[in-house]
């Protein structure tokens, strides 16, 4: 079955350089046949061989499908002339700053891209959507992705939902609020059809090193220390990227325009549970005299470090009959096992942009 109707034949996905948009675009490559742009303004995170693999593998039927629009959302003017260019019919809206830690060390950066950013691609869009024909503005829709971490910290019971106030507490899950209630107001003041949908953490290949997993692999592999923050006993949902892809995509062909989706693993782990799985995978994927868990420190905790995520994604398991599909210690082993055979990509993004594995966010 077709996911879009036949009127939907351009999409245009902001953010699509970095891990969950490069996931997001992978798989419109396969499993659509829409003509796809990629708006990123290729920071530090960015990195295009994921696609460039698919699109290489696919060959005649994935050629000239994919472009890139090196554009940074801050600049108003170059967004209103990317979109005219991809002259979209569905935005998925994922371009944002998303490093906890860098939004402690460079918040600016945050309150630029993540508010400015969505200011200026609403404003772009609400114009293109204005004057589109009766039938493609029927259909045209802009998917903004983000995150569980604007509902703030949860105690040991509950969990957020699409009902839960929001509480955000660190600059980076504020500037992500803030985009929240700018996408929510275009579409109670001016009808501009948009949904939001609240993730929890996403896990898989092809992420950055800088967040948790990855890190915990790569600072194992060089023989490192493990840092912990605090206690290690904060939890996180994990889900892995894929699922996130498919509640994306049955979002943007199912959702209801003006709602929201919250989506999540089902999945609340304690990071040091999280960090001890990779250690004894790494165990037995690449066995060394000593268990790799002797690397692991408990180091200063992250300055307003939320203590506990929990989705309940009930809405979107209901109303849009999706629900993940890997299970964590599946999708984890999966995952080393990627970042071992692709420790090259690693070293090379990292080198690119200057990241060394340094702690980020001390203030
Ligand atoms: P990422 O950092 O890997 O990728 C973000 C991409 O957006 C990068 O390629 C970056 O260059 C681009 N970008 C940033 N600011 C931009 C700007 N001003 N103009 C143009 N491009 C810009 O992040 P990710 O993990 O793929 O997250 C994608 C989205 O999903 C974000 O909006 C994030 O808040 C949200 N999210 C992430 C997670 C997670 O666990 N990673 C969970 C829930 C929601
Ligand atoms: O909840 C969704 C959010 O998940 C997304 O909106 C963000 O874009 C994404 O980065 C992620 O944020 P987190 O702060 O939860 O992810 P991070 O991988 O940075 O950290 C996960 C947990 O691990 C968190 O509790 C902090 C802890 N941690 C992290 C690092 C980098 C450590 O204990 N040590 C570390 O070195």
């Amino acid at each position: 079955m077709a996911l879009f109707p036949d009127s939907v034949k351009k999409v245009l996905v902001t953010g699509g350089a970095g891990f969950i948009g490069g996931a997001v675009i992978r798989r419109l490559l396969k499993n659509t046949s829409l003509q796809i742009y990629n708006l990123d303004k290729m920071g530090y995170a960015s990195d295009l061989t994921s696609i460039d693999q698919v699109i290489k593998l696919m060959g005649i039927d994935g050629y000239g499908r994919h472009e890139l629009i090196k554009v940074n959302l801050v600049d108003a003017k170059a967004t209103g002339i990317a979109v005219a260019k991809a002259d979209p019919d569905l935005v998925i809206h994922l371009a944002a700053e998303s490093h906890v830690d860098r939004s402690i060390s460079t918040p600016l950066q945050f309150i630029e891209s993540n508010i400015i950013g969505t200011f200026n691609i609403l404003q772009s869009l609400a114009k293109h959507w204005e004057k589109l024909p009766i039938d493609r503005r029927k259909r045209f829709r802009m998917i903004h992705i983000s995150t569980d971490e604007v509902f703030g910290s949860l105690p040991p019971q509950g969990q957020f939902s699409e009902c839960s106030p929001y509480d955000p507490r660190s600059p980076y899950s504020a500037s992500k609020a803030a985009s929240d209630h700018l996408v929510k107001s275009w579409f109670h003041t001016f009808g501009f059809p948009v949904i939001t949908t609240n993730c929890s953490n996403n896990y898989g290949p092809w992420q950055f090193p800088e967040k948790l997993i990855p890190m915990v692999i790569m600072k194992a592999i060089k023989n490192k220390e493990i840092p912990i923050y605090g206690d290690g006993q904060n939890i996180r949902d994990w889900l892995f990227v894929e699922d996130h892809v498919d509640a994306l995509l049955a979002v943007s062909a199912e959702g209801e325009i003006g709602r929201s989706y919250c989506i999540g693993g089902i999945n609340e782990i304690s990071n040091k549970k999280v960090v001890e799985l990779i250690c004894s995978i790494l165990d037995e994927q690449r066995p060394k005299p000593s268990p790799y868990s002797r690397l692991i420190q408990f180091v200063p905790d992250r300055p307003g470090h939320d203590r506990r995520y929990s989705i309940n994604p009930k809405r979107i398991c209901k109303e849009l009959a999706w629900k993940p599909k890997y299970e964590f210690n599946k999708g984890l082993q999966d995952t080393v096992h990627w970042y071992l055979n692709n420790l090259d990509w690693c070293e090379s993004i990292m080198c690119k942009s200057n990241y060394k594995g340094e702690r980020i966010g001390l203030q």
